[in-house]
């Protein structure tokens, strides 16, 4: 699946991701700077994205650690996740992110 991926500059990346890795996996494997601290134990929240709206009411709901962690994140909006909790799969294909701030 393809997911398009906007850095903090403003550059928009079509990066390719492999179905049942994470959409984290797929930026970091790409060379996106996204910190990914805790490697996508949902334990860091430095792999915060903001989802485009038409994408984000198709996602799972995050679970109660996900919302554990965007609590503590910074910059968080209504469209905030963490991109190690969501999973590359193809009905996603073509879902735009944008990375959050540090
Ligand atoms: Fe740490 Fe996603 S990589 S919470």
């Amino acid at each position: 699946m393809k997911i398009i991926a906007t850095d903090r500059k403003g550059v928009e990346h079509v990066i390719e991701g492999t179905d049942g890795w994470t959409v984290m996996e797929a930026m970091r494997d790409a060379g996106l700077p996204i910190a990914a601290e805790c490697g996508g134990a949902c334990a860091c929240a430095t792999c915060h994205v903001y989802v485009d709206e038409e994408w984000f009411g198709k996602l799972k709901p995050p679970s109660p650690e996900e919302l554990d962690m965007l609590d503590m994140a910074v910059a968080v909006e209504s469209n905030s996740r963490l991109s190690c909790q969501l999973r590359c799969e193809p009905e996603f294909d073509g879902i735009r992110v944008t990375i959050a701030p540090e």
